[in-house]
């Protein structure tokens, strides 16, 4: 659709408002007049878009420099031009260069020239309009390709950190399934010379008599032997790869079965159990006695963690994985003398311990094992002095 082009013609005087409309007759222009500044600005005020305005310099109350400036603040698209005589043109001149005004004509002006500068100055209307509309688009495309470089970058930072993060999985799991293999071999290997050398040691303590040292001696034998069988069970335990029953369950269930046959510890270890559940908890699909052994694990090592005593919470709520998908998080919170920030890389690596005997440095590395299988993850936060807590979270039905 072509745009009307309009033109305000500004005058005191009303016959050369009508040599103008004459002029333009046969234009197809739409002319407007007015015979003052304000009216000037009252006809911008009431119509469409005007594109070019011409006015009269010396005009009673408001001058053409002072109507075209208030028309600039207002209408800065419109084309704006002056006329005058030659008396007042150092003072236009100078308008002109204070103010925007396009261009002046000088009195009296030829009539073809009138329509040559009118016809250059709607050119430059329309184009600057193009060229103010491409610069916007240009802008907001610019923008775009911003903003799409930014996500761009995010979702290649995601990937690589999702990739490294499988990655580590594969490595820890690959680990874990090695030694599995080996573990299996080497506690078959053992399991039978353990067995004789506890037998062994029963019949020593049944001829020895009542020699003391001698039957302390058999003790010790027969406890070593006991103690390596513990740790022999244990990797077994661990190498067997039992198929997991899922079943639906409710998770705190499972916590306080844990906590019923670990309290007797826990009270003579002087440990309170807090436990704080969150109501109407969705319900997850888990193996309930490798569930269970996880827990069990959080427990001892809290425990071992607080030989003076100390508090465990235990927190279950309803969350979200990194993913935005619904889990549930239960947290194992004690106030245990924590772990060092150099060990705290290892503490899920397979025999990582740093107790005594007896304890394969196996409960970590089995726990997330099962956690994997089950589709969740456990991950660990310390302060030194202050405690740790483990975070177990679980995809929910
Ligand atoms: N709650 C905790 N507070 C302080 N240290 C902990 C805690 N849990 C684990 N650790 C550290 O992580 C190590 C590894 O734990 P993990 O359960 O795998 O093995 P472990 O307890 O040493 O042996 P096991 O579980 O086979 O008896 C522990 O030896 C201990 O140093
Ligand atoms: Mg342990």
């Amino acid at each position: 659709m072509e745009e009307t082009v309009r033109i305000l013609f500004v005058d005191d005087e009303p016959s050369v408002l009508n040599i103008m409309e004459r002029l333009f007759l046969f234009e197809d222009y739409e002319i407007l007049t007015a015979t003052s500044g304000e009216e000037g600005l009252r006809k911008f005020e009431g119509s469409p878009t005007i594109h070019i305005v011409i006015s009269d310099y010396r005009m009673p109350e408001m001058n053409g420099v002072e109507f075209l400036e208030e028309v600039y603040k207002k209408w800065p698209d419109t084309v704006r031009m002056i006329i005058s005589g030659y008396a007042d043109l150092d003072a236009v001149v100078q308008a002109i260069n204070r103010g925007h005004i396009y261009k002046f004509i000088s009195k009296p002006w030829n009539n073809t020239e009138m329509k040559v500068t009118i016809a250059t100055a709607l050119e430059r209307y329309f184009l600057r309009k193009r060229n103010r509309e491409l610069t916007e688009s240009l802008l907001h495309k610019n923008e775009e390709l911003r903003q799409f470089n930014e996500r761009l970058e995010q979702l290649v930072t995601d990937r690589t950190t999702a990739l490294m993060q499988t990655q580590e999985q594969l490595v820890q799991s690959e680990k874990l399934a090695a030694i599995g293999i080996l573990a299996a071999g080497i506690a078959h290997e053992i399991k039978n010379p353990l067995a004789i050398i506890t037998m062994g040691t029963e019949y020593m303590k049944s001829v020895v008599g009542d020699n003391a040292m001698l039957q302390e001696v058999a003790d010790r034998l027969k406890q070593a032997a006991l103690r390596a069988d513990t740790i022999v069970k244990g990797l077994l335990s661990y190498s067997r790869q039992n198929p997991l029953s899922f079943k639906e369950t409710d998770i705190t269930t499972l916590i306080d079965e844990t906590l019923t046959f670990t309290e007797h510890e826990l009270q003579r270890k002087n440990i309170e159990v807090i436990r704080k559940y969150a109501d109407s908890l969705p319900r997850v699909r888990v193996d309930a006695n490798q569930i269970k052994q996880v827990f069990v694990n959080l427990l001892m090592n809290g425990i071992d963690a607080m030989p003076a005593g100390g508090s465990f919470t235990i927190r279950v709520e309803c969350s979200e994985n990194g993913a935005g998908k619904k889990v549930v998080q239960i947290v194992y919170a004690d106030t245990g003398f924590g772990i060092l920030a150099e060990r705290i890389g290892k503490i899920f690596d397979p025999f990582f311990t740093t107790k005594d005997i007896g304890n394969t440095g196996l409960g970590l590395s089995v726990s997330k094992g099962i956690i994997d299988k089950h589709g969740g993850t456990i991950n660990v936060e310390s302060r030194i002095e202050e405690g740790t807590s483990f975070f177990i979270r679980l995809p929910v039905v």
